[in-house]
Protein backbone atom coordinates (compact mmCIF):
# COMPACT_ATOMS: atom_id res chain seq x y z
CA UNK A 1 0.00 0.00 0.00
CA UNK A 2 1.18 3.58 -1.08
CA UNK A 3 -0.58 5.03 2.07
CA UNK A 4 -4.07 5.59 3.37
CA UNK A 5 -6.66 8.62 1.51
CA UNK A 6 -9.30 10.06 3.09
CA UNK A 7 -11.64 11.08 0.08
CA UNK A 8 -14.57 13.38 1.58
CA UNK A 9 -17.33 13.48 -0.61
CA UNK A 10 -16.34 10.00 -1.84
CA UNK A 11 -19.58 8.98 -3.24
CA UNK A 12 -20.12 11.86 -5.30
CA UNK A 13 -19.67 12.68 -8.47
CA UNK A 14 -15.94 13.27 -9.31
CA UNK A 15 -15.21 12.05 -5.97
CA UNK A 16 -15.81 8.35 -6.88
CA UNK A 17 -14.26 8.58 -9.85
CA UNK A 18 -11.32 9.67 -8.10
CA UNK A 19 -11.38 6.85 -5.77
CA UNK A 20 -11.22 4.20 -8.19
CA UNK A 21 -7.90 5.81 -9.57
CA UNK A 22 -6.25 5.68 -6.49
CA UNK A 23 -7.16 2.66 -5.67
CA UNK A 24 -5.47 1.33 -9.54
CA UNK A 25 -2.63 3.15 -7.82
CA UNK A 26 -2.34 1.72 -4.78
CA UNK A 27 -3.80 3.36 -2.14
CA UNK A 28 -6.28 2.40 0.76
CA UNK A 29 -9.28 4.52 0.34
CA UNK A 30 -11.44 5.71 3.38
CA UNK A 31 -14.74 7.69 2.32
CA UNK A 32 -16.61 9.89 4.37
CA UNK A 33 -19.90 11.48 2.79
CA UNK A 34 -23.28 12.32 4.33
CA UNK A 35 -25.36 11.15 1.23
CA UNK A 36 -26.72 14.51 0.65
CA UNK A 37 -25.96 14.14 -3.08
CA UNK A 38 -24.93 10.27 -3.53
CA UNK A 39 -26.04 7.25 -2.07
CA UNK A 40 -24.38 4.25 -0.67
CA UNK A 41 -24.75 2.04 -4.39
CA UNK A 42 -22.32 4.10 -5.62
CA UNK A 43 -19.76 1.84 -3.49
CA UNK A 44 -21.06 -1.26 -5.44
CA UNK A 45 -19.96 0.83 -8.65
CA UNK A 46 -16.39 1.37 -7.42
CA UNK A 47 -16.01 -2.12 -5.89
CA UNK A 48 -17.60 -3.66 -9.52
CA UNK A 49 -14.44 -1.56 -11.17
CA UNK A 50 -11.55 -1.86 -8.97
CA UNK A 51 -12.81 -5.20 -6.69
CA UNK A 52 -12.26 -3.42 -3.72
CA UNK A 53 -14.73 -1.89 -1.29
CA UNK A 54 -13.57 1.57 0.16
CA UNK A 55 -13.51 2.14 3.93
CA UNK A 56 -17.14 3.98 4.44
CA UNK A 57 -18.29 6.43 7.21
CA UNK A 58 -21.60 7.85 6.80
CA UNK A 59 -20.92 11.68 8.72
CA UNK A 60 -21.08 15.05 7.99
CA UNK A 61 -17.60 16.77 7.63
CA UNK A 62 -19.25 20.25 9.40
CA UNK A 63 -19.32 17.43 12.58
CA UNK A 64 -16.04 17.55 14.30
CA UNK A 65 -17.21 14.79 16.81
CA UNK A 66 -17.79 12.38 13.69
CA UNK A 67 -14.77 13.35 11.90
CA UNK A 68 -11.99 13.06 14.87
CA UNK A 69 -13.67 9.44 15.46
CA UNK A 70 -13.09 8.53 11.77
CA UNK A 71 -9.35 9.60 12.32
CA UNK A 72 -9.21 7.76 15.76
CA UNK A 73 -10.22 4.65 13.92
CA UNK A 74 -8.19 4.91 10.65
CA UNK A 75 -5.08 5.75 12.10
CA UNK A 76 -2.12 6.71 9.53
CA UNK A 77 -4.46 8.81 6.96
CA UNK A 78 -1.19 10.57 5.10
CA UNK A 79 -3.43 12.45 2.84
CA UNK A 80 -6.76 13.92 2.15
CA UNK A 81 -9.16 14.48 -0.86
CA UNK A 82 -11.59 17.24 -0.44
CA UNK A 83 -14.35 16.51 -2.84
CA UNK A 84 -17.53 17.41 0.33
CA UNK A 85 -19.19 20.33 -0.30
CA UNK A 86 -22.46 21.86 -1.99
CA UNK A 87 -22.17 22.72 -5.32
CA UNK A 88 -25.20 24.39 -7.31
CA UNK A 89 -24.60 27.97 -8.38
CA UNK A 90 -28.72 29.05 -7.98
CA UNK A 91 -29.08 26.92 -4.63
CA UNK A 92 -26.26 29.11 -2.96
CA UNK A 93 -27.68 32.71 -3.75
CA UNK A 94 -31.11 31.20 -2.39
CA UNK A 95 -28.98 29.33 0.98
CA UNK A 96 -26.11 31.16 0.89
CA UNK A 97 -25.14 29.75 5.37
CA UNK A 98 -26.03 27.02 4.07
CA UNK A 99 -22.91 27.13 1.13
CA UNK A 100 -20.73 28.63 3.64
CA UNK A 101 -21.42 26.10 6.48
CA UNK A 102 -21.02 23.04 4.51
CA UNK A 103 -18.06 24.36 2.27
CA UNK A 104 -16.07 26.39 4.91
CA UNK A 105 -16.35 24.69 8.47
CA UNK A 106 -15.71 21.20 6.35
CA UNK A 107 -12.51 22.70 5.37
CA UNK A 108 -11.34 24.30 8.46
CA UNK A 109 -12.39 21.18 10.66
CA UNK A 110 -10.12 19.37 8.13
CA UNK A 111 -7.60 21.59 8.18
CA UNK A 112 -7.61 21.94 12.14
CA UNK A 113 -7.21 17.68 12.40
CA UNK A 114 -4.12 17.07 10.00
CA UNK A 115 -1.53 18.11 12.17
CA UNK A 116 -2.94 16.48 15.41
CA UNK A 117 -3.23 13.25 13.21
CA UNK A 118 0.02 13.62 11.17
CA UNK A 119 -1.41 14.23 7.99
CA UNK A 120 0.48 15.75 5.59
CA UNK A 121 -1.36 16.76 2.64
CA UNK A 122 -4.64 18.06 1.17
CA UNK A 123 -6.18 18.51 -2.38
CA UNK A 124 -8.62 20.96 -2.77
CA UNK A 125 -11.51 20.94 -5.37
CA UNK A 126 -11.32 24.39 -6.99
CA UNK A 127 -13.07 25.76 -9.42
CA UNK A 128 -12.59 28.25 -12.75
CA UNK A 129 -15.32 30.02 -11.70
CA UNK A 130 -12.21 31.60 -9.22
CA UNK A 131 -11.47 33.61 -12.70
CA UNK A 132 -14.83 35.01 -12.83
CA UNK A 133 -14.87 36.32 -16.89
CA UNK A 134 -11.39 36.16 -17.79
CA UNK A 135 -9.41 39.00 -19.20
CA UNK A 136 -8.26 36.15 -21.72
CA UNK A 137 -8.38 32.95 -22.69
CA UNK A 138 -6.62 30.35 -22.38
CA UNK A 139 -6.57 31.11 -18.79
CA UNK A 140 -3.47 30.32 -16.85
CA UNK A 141 -3.00 30.28 -12.97
CA UNK A 142 -1.92 33.86 -12.94
CA UNK A 143 -5.24 35.02 -13.81
CA UNK A 144 -6.40 37.73 -11.81
CA UNK A 145 -9.04 36.49 -9.06
CA UNK A 146 -12.27 37.92 -9.80
CA UNK A 147 -14.84 39.20 -7.55
CA UNK A 148 -17.41 35.84 -6.97
CA UNK A 149 -21.00 36.05 -8.52
CA UNK A 150 -22.47 33.62 -6.05
CA UNK A 151 -21.87 32.30 -2.69
CA UNK A 152 -20.75 28.92 -4.31
CA UNK A 153 -18.12 30.51 -5.91
CA UNK A 154 -17.17 32.74 -3.13
CA UNK A 155 -16.81 29.83 -0.91
CA UNK A 156 -13.82 28.03 -3.44
CA UNK A 157 -12.26 31.38 -3.44
CA UNK A 158 -12.38 32.29 0.42
CA UNK A 159 -11.36 28.26 0.83
CA UNK A 160 -8.39 28.87 -0.94
CA UNK A 161 -7.52 31.91 1.33
CA UNK A 162 -8.02 29.77 4.30
CA UNK A 163 -5.58 27.28 2.73
CA UNK A 164 -2.78 29.96 1.75
CA UNK A 165 -3.13 31.45 5.61
CA UNK A 166 -3.23 28.49 7.02
CA UNK A 167 0.24 27.66 5.71
CA UNK A 168 1.83 30.61 5.75
CA UNK A 169 1.16 30.47 9.39
CA UNK A 170 3.67 27.69 9.65
CA UNK A 171 0.81 25.08 9.68
CA UNK A 172 2.96 21.59 9.32
CA UNK A 173 0.85 20.62 5.93
CA UNK A 174 0.88 20.82 2.11
CA UNK A 175 -1.53 21.77 -0.48
CA UNK A 176 -2.52 21.76 -4.01
CA UNK A 177 -5.29 23.53 -5.34
CA UNK A 178 -6.93 22.57 -8.44
CA UNK A 179 -9.25 24.46 -10.36
CA UNK A 180 -11.49 22.19 -12.51
CA UNK A 181 -13.31 23.56 -15.67
CA UNK A 182 -16.03 21.90 -16.97
CA UNK A 183 -16.05 18.15 -15.95
CA UNK A 184 -18.43 15.60 -17.88
CA UNK A 185 -18.63 12.19 -18.52
CA UNK A 186 -18.50 8.64 -16.73
CA UNK A 187 -16.54 6.06 -16.00
CA UNK A 188 -15.97 3.95 -19.63
CA UNK A 189 -17.32 1.05 -17.15
CA UNK A 190 -21.09 2.83 -16.93
CA UNK A 191 -20.22 1.71 -13.33
CA UNK A 192 -20.07 4.99 -11.81
CA UNK A 193 -21.30 8.43 -13.32
CA UNK A 194 -23.10 11.91 -12.32
CA UNK A 195 -26.47 11.42 -10.30
CA UNK A 196 -28.13 14.58 -10.24
CA UNK A 197 -30.88 15.61 -7.91
CA UNK A 198 -34.21 16.75 -9.50
CA UNK A 199 -34.16 18.71 -12.93
CA UNK A 200 -30.47 19.12 -13.44
CA UNK A 201 -28.82 22.60 -13.70
CA UNK A 202 -25.74 21.15 -15.33
CA UNK A 203 -25.35 20.82 -19.20
CA UNK A 204 -24.53 17.32 -19.72
CA UNK A 205 -26.88 15.81 -17.51
CA UNK A 206 -29.99 17.78 -18.92
CA UNK A 207 -28.93 16.85 -22.57
CA UNK A 208 -28.49 13.35 -21.86
CA UNK A 209 -31.77 13.56 -19.96
CA UNK A 210 -33.12 14.93 -23.17
CA UNK A 211 -31.62 12.33 -25.44
CA UNK A 212 -33.22 9.63 -23.58
CA UNK A 213 -36.42 11.43 -23.78
CA UNK A 214 -37.08 12.11 -19.69
CA UNK A 215 -37.22 16.01 -20.89
CA UNK A 216 -38.43 17.07 -23.98
CA UNK A 217 -35.98 19.75 -25.48
CA UNK A 218 -32.73 21.43 -24.24
CA UNK A 219 -32.73 25.00 -23.67
CA UNK A 220 -29.59 26.85 -25.46
CA UNK A 221 -28.89 29.86 -22.94
CA UNK A 222 -28.26 32.66 -25.25
CA UNK A 223 -26.65 32.52 -29.36
CA UNK A 224 -25.89 36.58 -28.96
CA UNK A 225 -22.71 36.06 -26.99
CA UNK A 226 -19.61 37.48 -28.92
CA UNK A 227 -18.53 33.76 -29.68
CA UNK A 228 -18.18 32.19 -33.25
CA UNK A 229 -21.94 30.45 -32.96
CA UNK A 230 -23.25 33.21 -30.40
CA UNK A 231 -23.56 30.32 -27.85
CA UNK A 232 -21.25 30.13 -24.25
CA UNK A 233 -17.87 28.40 -24.78
CA UNK A 234 -16.40 26.21 -22.26
CA UNK A 235 -13.50 23.79 -21.32
CA UNK A 236 -15.25 20.31 -20.94
CA UNK A 237 -12.68 17.98 -19.13
CA UNK A 238 -13.17 14.20 -18.84
CA UNK A 239 -14.00 13.42 -15.25
CA UNK A 240 -11.89 10.15 -15.63
CA UNK A 241 -9.00 12.27 -16.99
CA UNK A 242 -9.60 14.83 -13.89
CA UNK A 243 -9.85 11.77 -11.34
CA UNK A 244 -6.27 11.15 -12.98
CA UNK A 245 -5.24 14.52 -11.58
CA UNK A 246 -6.04 13.85 -8.26
CA UNK A 247 -3.26 10.97 -8.19
CA UNK A 248 -0.93 13.04 -9.56
CA UNK A 249 -1.17 15.97 -6.80
CA UNK A 250 -1.42 13.66 -4.21
CA UNK A 251 1.94 11.70 -4.78
CA UNK A 252 3.63 15.08 -5.59
CA UNK A 253 2.51 16.41 -1.97
CA UNK A 254 3.30 12.98 -0.09
CA UNK A 255 6.50 12.07 -2.26
CA UNK A 256 8.07 15.95 -1.39
CA UNK A 257 8.32 15.97 -5.50
CA UNK A 258 8.24 19.38 -5.04
CA UNK A 259 9.43 22.07 -2.01
CA UNK A 260 6.47 24.19 -2.28
CA UNK A 261 3.97 23.61 0.31
CA UNK A 262 0.81 25.15 -1.73
CA UNK A 263 0.35 25.08 -5.41
CA UNK A 264 -2.21 25.77 -7.90
CA UNK A 265 -3.09 23.81 -11.02
CA UNK A 266 -5.81 24.35 -13.77
CA UNK A 267 -7.22 21.35 -14.90
CA UNK A 268 -8.91 21.35 -18.18
CA UNK A 269 -8.03 20.23 -22.03
CA UNK A 270 -6.96 23.57 -23.24
CA UNK A 271 -9.81 23.68 -25.72
CA UNK A 272 -12.92 25.87 -25.95
CA UNK A 273 -16.34 24.08 -27.22
CA UNK A 274 -19.17 25.85 -27.26
CA UNK A 275 -22.78 24.69 -26.37
CA UNK A 276 -24.11 23.65 -29.60
CA UNK A 277 -20.77 22.48 -30.46
CA UNK A 278 -21.08 19.99 -28.06
CA UNK A 279 -24.46 19.12 -28.76
CA UNK A 280 -23.35 18.53 -31.99
CA UNK A 281 -20.30 16.30 -30.94
CA UNK A 282 -22.56 14.32 -28.86
CA UNK A 283 -25.32 13.94 -31.43
CA UNK A 284 -22.35 12.62 -33.83
CA UNK A 285 -20.68 10.13 -31.05
CA UNK A 286 -23.48 8.37 -30.33
CA UNK A 287 -25.88 8.57 -33.05
CA UNK A 288 -28.50 10.70 -31.09
CA UNK A 289 -30.53 13.17 -31.28
CA UNK A 290 -30.67 16.14 -28.94
CA UNK A 291 -34.12 18.32 -29.19
CA UNK A 292 -33.04 21.75 -28.75
CA UNK A 293 -34.07 25.60 -28.64
CA UNK A 294 -32.35 28.74 -28.30
CA UNK A 295 -33.58 30.73 -25.24
CA UNK A 296 -32.02 33.67 -23.54
CA UNK A 297 -29.33 34.33 -21.67
CA UNK A 298 -28.99 32.36 -18.39
CA UNK A 299 -28.41 34.90 -15.10
CA UNK A 300 -24.89 34.55 -13.80
CA UNK A 301 -23.31 32.85 -17.08
CA UNK A 302 -19.86 33.54 -17.97
CA UNK A 303 -19.29 34.05 -22.03
CA UNK A 304 -16.23 31.74 -22.69
CA UNK A 305 -13.85 30.33 -20.36
CA UNK A 306 -11.02 27.71 -21.42
CA UNK A 307 -8.03 26.52 -19.54
CA UNK A 308 -4.54 26.96 -20.54
CA UNK A 309 -3.47 23.52 -19.13
CA UNK A 310 0.42 24.10 -19.27
CA UNK A 311 1.47 23.62 -15.86
CA UNK A 312 -0.18 21.00 -15.35
CA UNK A 313 0.99 19.23 -18.71
CA UNK A 314 4.41 20.34 -17.79
CA UNK A 315 5.21 20.48 -13.78
CA UNK A 316 2.40 17.89 -12.47
CA UNK A 317 2.87 15.64 -15.62
CA UNK A 318 -0.74 15.00 -16.17
CA UNK A 319 -2.92 15.63 -19.38
CA UNK A 320 -6.26 15.50 -20.40
CA UNK A 321 -6.34 12.69 -23.02
CA UNK A 322 -9.89 11.46 -23.78
CA UNK A 323 -11.62 12.56 -27.11
CA UNK A 324 -14.98 14.71 -26.69
CA UNK A 325 -16.67 11.66 -28.90
CA UNK A 326 -15.37 8.76 -26.04
CA UNK A 327 -16.52 11.40 -23.50
CA UNK A 328 -20.45 11.83 -24.84
CA UNK A 329 -20.13 8.00 -25.40
CA UNK A 330 -19.32 7.50 -22.09
CA UNK A 331 -22.04 9.99 -20.81
CA UNK A 332 -24.83 8.49 -23.15
CA UNK A 333 -23.70 4.55 -21.61
CA UNK A 334 -23.96 5.89 -18.11
CA UNK A 335 -27.39 7.41 -19.09
CA UNK A 336 -28.60 3.99 -20.27
CA UNK A 337 -27.42 2.16 -17.43
CA UNK A 338 -29.30 4.19 -14.81
CA UNK A 339 -32.48 3.50 -17.17
CA UNK A 340 -31.92 -0.26 -17.13
CA UNK A 341 -31.68 0.04 -13.44
CA UNK A 342 -34.61 1.73 -13.56
CA UNK A 343 -33.25 5.03 -11.86
CA UNK A 344 -33.91 7.26 -14.68
C1 LIG B 1 -21.05 26.18 -13.18
C2 LIG B 1 -20.10 26.97 -12.33
C3 LIG B 1 -18.94 26.11 -11.92
C4 LIG B 1 -19.45 24.88 -11.22
C5 LIG B 1 -20.37 24.14 -12.15
C6 LIG B 1 -20.92 22.89 -11.46
C7 LIG B 1 -19.82 29.36 -12.64
C8 LIG B 1 -19.34 30.43 -13.53
N1 LIG B 1 -19.64 28.12 -13.07
O1 LIG B 1 -20.41 25.96 -14.42
O2 LIG B 1 -18.09 26.79 -11.06
O3 LIG B 1 -18.37 24.08 -10.82
O4 LIG B 1 -21.44 24.99 -12.54
O5 LIG B 1 -22.09 23.13 -10.77
O6 LIG B 1 -20.35 29.62 -11.59
N2 LIG B 1 -26.36 25.44 -20.50
C9 LIG B 1 -27.40 25.44 -21.40
N3 LIG B 1 -28.52 24.74 -21.10
C10 LIG B 1 -28.67 24.04 -19.93
C11 LIG B 1 -27.59 24.03 -19.01
C12 LIG B 1 -26.44 24.75 -19.32
O7 LIG B 1 -27.33 26.06 -22.46
O8 LIG B 1 -29.74 23.44 -19.70
C13 LIG B 1 -25.11 26.17 -20.84
C14 LIG B 1 -24.78 27.25 -19.84
O9 LIG B 1 -25.40 28.45 -20.22
C15 LIG B 1 -23.27 27.30 -19.95
C16 LIG B 1 -22.86 25.87 -20.32
O10 LIG B 1 -24.05 25.25 -20.80
O11 LIG B 1 -22.90 28.14 -21.00
C17 LIG B 1 -22.33 25.08 -19.14
O12 LIG B 1 -23.26 25.20 -18.06
P1 LIG B 1 -23.14 24.34 -16.72
O13 LIG B 1 -23.00 22.89 -17.07
O14 LIG B 1 -24.25 24.72 -15.81
O15 LIG B 1 -21.75 24.76 -16.08
P2 LIG B 1 -21.14 26.22 -15.79
O16 LIG B 1 -22.22 27.22 -15.61
O17 LIG B 1 -20.11 26.49 -16.82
Amino acid sequence: MKGKILVTGGTGYIGSHTVVELQAAGYEVVIIDNLSNSNKEVLDGIEKISGIRPVFVEADCTDMAALTKLFDENPGINGIINFAASKAVGESVQKPLLYYRNNLVTLVNLLELMPKYGTKGIVFSSSCTVYGEPDVNPVDETAPIKKATSPYGNTKQISEEIISDYITSGAPIKSILLRYFNPVGAHPSAEIGELPNGVPQNLIPFLTQTAIGIRKELSVFGNDYNTPDGSCIRDFINVVDLAKAHVKALERMLEDKSDEKLEVFNLGTGVGLSVLELINAFETATGVKVPHKIVGRREGDIEKVWANPDRANNVLGWKATTSIEDTMRSAWNWQLRLRERGIM
